[in-house]
């Protein structure tokens, strides 16, 4: 089952022929799931639209079909750059079908961001949505695509969904609406599907790393397909008059596997919403969980907190007696927000499975099931069969209580592949510190009952949010700015946010510092990145500290940003 002949570059199933849509769509359309809810779905501004699971293969067998047409085959990249919109499933499903390799890039992220990763995956197509609602406004997603379009090359044909009905500029030749391919004669019901290996890529999702640009970690049909279905099911208990809803983005790894994947693999009903969780009250989750009767939440500690701060009146006029298990992922959940969530959210009543693991795990790694005893703020122990240990700076297991880094000591079928193009650097974030055992990038403890406690990371990676973004990349995207000679980000805790992104900026010569430049500063990188990328603070420094060999020295920052003494100045230049 496991080929461990070419290590790190593990191989699952080897020889299996598949295709995850087969076992997420068909293998329900074909029996008694035929009419269940595959997926139910509500707008920011309140429209409902839900899918059985014959409806879903329709529509998805409906897309790739059009996408054969465009001459979209197996292997080849397309982008998905949308809202939390029902297309968006159905686009990521239809890739897969035909053997595509989709890469979804989060519509929360802007020019640069999309530009990048178009660039770097040498998509073919992209499917964009004209716009996404934010708050009651308009996020203009196919203009930001535009944008990005002009300085990637590789994209001939745009596939463009209608969402909102603003005015969009479409380049002829280039661009084409969804609907009215949709209706096409090409766009017929049946389609033929991609016999896949088991090790054949599924998709590519760019994350951030330590060091320079987000990295596509890629994920394959069998081993994603056996590990997102199998935590599910043991983890959250999912049943099949169950109602689930995953709180979180498509455009991210939790979205992949919790939303999409895992749930349909399972023959789920799983719940998406496309808007905030306090517009335009901070009701708005607590209504959905009564009105559609969800059974099972699963959700960030930053939303908790954020919901907290409202106060209990706001779900206590909510029935939540649905809800009979809840669940959070993205960062350590402090005990007050997981007692909260416990007590009035889940009336004492519901289970948390604190669930830690990582775009490159694929699935839950350290995680509770709904036997085992809690402690707030543990993800108890790691799932059956994964073998978790902490290590010393020598690679030697930690005593207990005591810190170390956080490690992954036997390959398990979810895991990352390579990094897309870049199987060195692959081998090298990973697998070099302690050669065979996989380095998350975290630092945990475990108690005496054996139980995980993780701390948080241990290199340039931040959770705004429960967003990974990488200082790097908040780095260049103020160097880009003309006025900006050199700059550094570091991640300082905040109340709700997880981390705050704090940022030093060393002027080019002759460029005055002004509260006005702050401003287009915060403003440029909102633009390049996203929104979530823009730096809660701007601090103008004449010099940053470094390392002889040139490294900005972010821990010297952070030590003085929080009033401490910066530990081993060994190798800071004069
Ligand atoms: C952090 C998200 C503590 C961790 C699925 C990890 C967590 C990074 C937890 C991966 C948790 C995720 N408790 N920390 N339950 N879940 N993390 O790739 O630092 O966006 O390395 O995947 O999130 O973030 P990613």
């Amino acid at each position: 089952m496991l080929d461990d002949s070419n290590k790190p570059f593990f191989k699952w199933f080897v020889g299996g022929k598949t295709n995850i849509v087969y076992n997420c769509l068909d293998r329900h359309a074909e029996t008694s799931r035929r009419n269940k809810l595959a997926l139910m779905w509500e707008g920011e501004k309140g429209e409902f639209r839900s899918f059985s699971y014959f409806a879903l293969r329709r529509e998805t067998c409906r897309f790739a079909n059009v996408l054969r047409s465009l001459g979209v085959q197996k292997g080849d990249r397309v982008t998905l750059y949308m809202g939390r919109i029902p297309e968006l499933v159905i686009g990521m499903l239809a890739c897969a079908r035909i053997g595509a390799i989709h890469s979804v890039v989060y519509g929360g992220f802007t020019v640069e961001a999309l530009h990048e990763r178009l660039e770097d995956s040498h998509s073919k197509v992209l499917i964009v949505a004209d716009g996404a609602y934010q708050r009651g406004k308009i996020v203009p997603l196919k203009s930001i695509a535009d944008e990005a379009l002009q300085r990637a090359a590789s994209v001939e044909s745009v596939l463009v969904v209608k969402r909102t009905g603003e005015p969009v500029n479409m380049e002829s030749g280039r661009d084409m609406w969804y609907h009215e391919l949709m209706v096409l004669p090409i766009a017929g019901n049946a389609c033929h599907i991609e016999q896949m290996d088991a090790e054949d890529p599924l998709f590519i999702l760019y994350t951030s790393g330590t060091t320079g640009k987000p990295k596509a970690i890629l994920h394959t049909h069998g081993g994603f397909m056996v590990g997102t279905y199998t935590t599910l099911k043991y983890v959250f208990d999912i049943h099949d008059e169950d109602r689930y809803w995953c709180a979180a983005d498509p455009g991210w790894i939790t979205g992949h596997s919790y939303i999409v994947y895992g749930p349909l693999l399972n023959g789920a009903t799983s719940f998406m919403y496309e808007g905030a969780p306090t517009y335009p009250y901070p009701n708005r989750w607590w209504q959905m969980v009564e009105k559609y009767g969800i059974n099972i939440l699963y959700t960030a500690p930053t939303a908790i907190r954020g919901l907290m701060r409202y106060g209990e009146n706001w779900p206590n006029r909510h029935d939540l007696s649905s809800l009979r298990l809840l669940g959070s992922v993205g960062e350590p959940i402090n005990p007050e927000a997981w007692k909260w969530y416990h007590r009035v959210i889940g009336k004492g009543r519901c289970p948390i499975m604190d669930t830690w693991w990582q775009t490159e795990t694929g699935m839950f790694m350290i995680t509770p099931m709904p036997c085992v005893a809690l402690k707030p703020g543990s993800g108890t122990r790691p799932f059956p069969g994964v073998v978790m240990d902490i290590l010393n700076e020598e690679g030697k297991p930690v005593a207990a209580n005591e810190e170390g880094f956080l490690v992954i000591k036997e390959p398990w079928p979810a895991m990352i592949r390579t990094i897309y193009k870049d199987p060195e650097r692959y081998v090298q974030q990973y697998w070099t510190k302690y050669p065979g055992v996989y380095m998350t990038g975290d630092s945990a403890r475990r108690d005496e009952d054996g139980y995980y406690w993780v701390i948080g990371r241990v290199d340039d990676v931040l959770k705004v949010s429960g967003y990974r973004l990488g200082t790097a990349e908040i780095e260049s995207a103020l160097v880009s700015h003309p006025a900006v000679a050199e700059a550094a980000a570091i991640g300082l805790p905040h109340d709700v946010k997880g981390n705050a992104i704090h940022t030093y900026v060393i002027l080019k010569t002759g460029i005055e510092k002004s509260d006005k430049l702050v401003d287009e500063l915060r403003a440029h990188v909102a633009h390049e990145m996203g929104p979530i990328a823009k730096p809660d603070s701007i601090v103008f420094v004449e010099s940053l500290p470094k390392t002889r060999s040139g490294k900005i020295m972010r821990r010297v920052l952070k030590a003085r940003a929080l009033g401490q003494e910066p530990k081993d100045l060994s190798t800071l230049e004069e």
